[in-house]
């Protein structure tokens, strides 16, 4: 059998992973898994570039094990795939320090996230690790040698910066690394339930895929519509509307969708029908889930060993890219040190 390319992508520990995470990204990767090889990490160590306190890292466990269950529960699947968390695999902050060689301070400081995180987090000034986020992305994509990156537009600018890195290491040391090609979702990304541009944690806007029957309820019926219609016999705008959205993206019942939006666009149906309707689809959707989810949590030794064995899986992965990488470098000592400790 040929061997299959490989992907790597994945998400920093933040939190639980929300419906907008499955549109945008969970979907895509569960079907991946059939044609690619796929690696995803759990970016632990990308968290500290904002967020470096203690208090932060000791959320960090807990939402490594959330972020791990939510794969499992959508159905990528351990025996097929690698989960494995990022500060396990120590050969990234070996190449990491490698790769910040090659890339210059001016090219990080036109990356356009690297100053809206630091705005985001209110940082008048921008920390070498936050500046560094790209390499250290491109560390991680590197490491597996990856061909393709599944990643959302946010993530373009980072994806560029990992292959202009990858082109100067091969220019200079050798053909190593396969330059990795971005796989953009082109899935419009969902909107937020107060009908914001996108869900997150801090607008309080999301739909987790843990919540369970009542809060899921509770958060679609109290979803922002189409302002306008302060009463149901007034007509209103399906397009934008983040309640419609939702409908098209997890009803199966299309002839349903298409009833409702006809009567909303006529002012002939409520918008409690349209809602009760929709929580009923998304909670028949996020069902399955929630009991997979249930099932893993139950048993945290399974998980445990779900993730011990993809960081060993990936740690060889990572030990054979580096001694390639010190052997094409001429470091002589390290690629010794690599030997003595079993690489
Ligand atoms: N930067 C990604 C994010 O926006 C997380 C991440 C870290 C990542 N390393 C990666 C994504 C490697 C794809 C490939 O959260």
């Amino acid at each position: 059998m040929a061997a299959r390319r490989r992907i790597l992508t994945g998400d920093r520990p933040t939190g639980p992973l929300h419906i907008g995470h499955y549109v945008g990204s969970l979907s895509n990767r569960v079907q991946l898994q059939d044609a690619y090889e796929c690696f995803f990490i759990v970016a632990d160590v990308h968290t500290l570039t904002t967020r470096p306190e203690k208090h932060h890292l000791d959320a960090l466990h807990d939402n490594i094990r959330q972020v791990v269950l939510d794969y499992l529960a959508v159905g990528i699947d351990p025996e097929r795939s690698t989960i494995f968390v990022q500060s396990a695999i120590p050969e990234t902050f070996e190449l990491n320090t490698l790769l910040g060689m090659l890339v210059t301070v001016p090219r990080l400081e036109r990356v356009p996230t690297v100053k809206e995180m630091a705005q985001h987090e209110h940082l008048d000034a921008l920390p070498f690790g936050l500046l560094g986020y790209p390499v250290l992305q491109a560390a991680d994509i590197l490491l597996p040698r990856a061909d393709l990156v599944p990643v959302g537009k946010d993530n373009e600018s980072h994806l560029e910066v990992t292959r202009e890195i990858c082109r100067r290491f091969n220019k200079l040391y050798g053909p190593i690394f396969p330059e990795p090609g971005t796989l953009l979702g082109d899935v419009p990304s969902l909107l937020g339930t107060d009908g914001q541009a996108k869900m997150s944690k801090s607008l309080d806007n999301t739909i987790y895929l843990a919540d369970d029957t009542a809060t899921v309820q509770r958060r679609v019926m109290g979803m922002y519509t189409d302002p306008k219609r302060v009463r149901a016999d007034i007509p209103g705008t399906v397009e934008g509307n983040p309640v419609f959205q939702y409908h098209d993206a997890f009803n199966p019942d299309a002839a349903e969708v298409a009833d409702l939006k006809d009567r909303y666009r006529r002012g002939a149906v409520g918008d409690v029908e349209v809602k009760r309707k929709l929580a009923r689809a998304l909670n028949a959707f996020l069902e399955p889930i929630r009991e997979r989810r249930a099932a893993y949590a139950a048993d945290p030794e399974r998980i445990e060993a779900i993730i011990d064995a993809g960081n060993a899986h990936m740690r060889r992965q990572a030990q054979e890219t580096m001694a390639q990488v010190r052997a094409a470098m001429g470091l002589k000592f390290a690629a010794a040190a690599g030997a003595l400790a079993g690489a």
